[in-house]
């Protein structure tokens, strides 16, 4: 089993600590924020993910897991040291590598020698070479091995991944990296670094790509009377086309989907190609946030002026308390700023976030509003009582931007209801 330091605790860094550890491996996490080293160190995980707060216990019970604070702290005995710091939007597009180059330069120093430095972050074509130069050690190999996990299932995908991806140019360093994820099976493709960086950004672009497709076809099933649930029933039958991520919603958000497209359409250009097709992806999903505000202008009868709007869901998709880039709160603030009262509850997110004080219920939130807007899929929502928030609205009117709500047992309630293209 292998000495692993894994280098930042967030989303990525936390899941591929526990589950190395839970692999077999002796694994040191670290980070740069001593409040949550303490936390994670008594076993409590800050973030919702399912599954993660037990396999932290099981680790730490179990000797092979513990959290340090500092990259150097981790690295000092590490056979591996995977780097899980963030890559941030920069301000022309592109990915920011300060977290990269930062956590590359605490760790060059003190690695042992014949050590393998993994690059797990999402990082632009280049990137290995950016930390070899940074590190300035001879003896020690950069791998690229990007991760695919989803929040909201991290553990889950990082145990059953559809594929493990491994960039190197060194051969035996890439078998190393491949021989850590024993006990996992998936199809492992070993690649030259630049391959394994694009294979990243190519997933997450043509999984956009997916999601603007539909809402684009939402809309025409919105302007020639069609339903898009049947539409896209009927299109994924075709296993060429296959029936996932082809949910319509509100737009594509979070922390990876929209800052790693803009990232690829920045990689693209400097690469002398204008990739007009994820251009085009990323301004159809831009206009989505404003058809779902439009729409629920248009429900409270063309004006949000002073009408009070009661939003169902803030995070960027269900089972996860991650706010970052929400569709939920892009939303929110248009309507704020056409007028419109926004009173906003969500079953992960208890404080303030983008300038919205959430609710501790749902249907309090209703009370006196215009609209009811349904932003996040929490499957929660589902199974509340209608006939109480119809009795608590002004007018019982609901948005459906995730098309989870039944429509014919909200109408026969009495509310008017309008889905994504259906
Ligand atoms: P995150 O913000 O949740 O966590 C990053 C952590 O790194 C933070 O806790 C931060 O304090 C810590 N950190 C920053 N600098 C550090 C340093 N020098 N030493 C130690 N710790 C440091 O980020 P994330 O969502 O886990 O994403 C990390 C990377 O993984 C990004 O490149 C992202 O694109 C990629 N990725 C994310 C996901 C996802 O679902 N979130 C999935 C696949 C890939
Ligand atoms: C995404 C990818 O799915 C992961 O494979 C990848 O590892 C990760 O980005 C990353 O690189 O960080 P994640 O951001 O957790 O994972 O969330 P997704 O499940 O992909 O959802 C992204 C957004 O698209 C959400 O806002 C979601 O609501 C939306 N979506 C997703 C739809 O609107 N329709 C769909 O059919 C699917």
């Amino acid at each position: 089993m292998a000495q692993i330091a894994v280098i930042g605790a967030g989303y990525v860094g936390l899941t591929t600590a526990v589950c190395f550890s839970h692999l077999g491996h002796d694994v040191v996490c670290a980070d740069i924020d001593e409040a949550k080293v303490a936390q994670l160190t008594r076993g409590e995980v800050p973030i919702v993910e399912a599954g993660l707060e037990a396999m932290v216990r099981e680790g730490l019970e179990g000797g092979r897991l513990s959290f340090v604070l500092g990259a150097a702290s981790a690295a000092r005995a590490a056979e591996f040291a995977y780097l899980c710091v963030p890559t941030p939007q920069g301000d022309d597009g592109s990915a920011d590598l300060t977290y990269i180059e930062a956590a590359a330069r605490e760790i060059g120093p003190v690695l042992p020698s014949e050590a393998v430095v993994v690059n797990k972050s999402t990082v632009p074509v280049g990137s290995t070479r950016v930390v070899e130069r940074v590190l300035g050690r001879d003896d020690v190999v950069v791998v690229s091995n990007p991760e695919f996990l989803r929040e909201g299932s991290a553990v889950h995908d990082f145990l059953n991944p559809g594929r493990i991806v491994i960039g190197s140019d060194d051969q035996s360093a890439a078998v190393r990296v491949a021989s850590l994820y024993i006990g996992v099976t998936a199809p492992i493709i070993v690649t030259d670094p630049a391959s394994a960086e694009t294979i990243k950004y190519a997933s997450n672009a043509f999984l956009a790509a997916k999601i603007s497709f539909v809402n684009a076809i939402a809309a025409v099933c919105d302007a020639v009377g069609a339903d898009v649930k049947d539409v896209v029933l009927g299109m994924g039958y075709d296993s060429r086309i296959g029936h996932e991520f082809l949910k319509p919603g509100p737009g594509f958000g979070g922390s990876c989907l929209p800052k790693d497209t803009r990232a690829l359409v920045h990689i693209a250009d400097d690469a002398g190609y204008s990739f007009d097709l994820m251009r085009g992806v990323i301004t159809v999903n831009e206009d989505q946030f404003q058809r779902v505000a439009a729409k629920i202008r248009e429900m409270a009868g063309g004006s949000l002026e002073g009408v009070k709007v009661a939003v169902w869901g803030l995070t960027f998709k269900a089972r996860t308390d991650d706010t970052r880039e929400s569709p939920a709160l892009r939303i929110v603030s248009l309507l704020t700023e056409q007028g419109a009262e926004v009173q906003a509850y969500d079953p992960a997110v208890k404080g303030p976030v983008g300038g919205v004080v959430p609710a501790n219920d749902p249907y309090s939130v209703c009370e006196g509003a215009g609209v009811l807007a349904v932003l996040t899929e929490w499957d929660d929502f589902r199974w509340l009582d209608f006939d109480k928030v119809a009795g608590l609205m002004e007018t019982p009117r609901v948005i459906d931007a995730r098309n989870l709500l039944d429509k014919p047992a909200l109408e026969r309630r009495g509310f008017s209801y309008v889905g994504i293209g259906r």
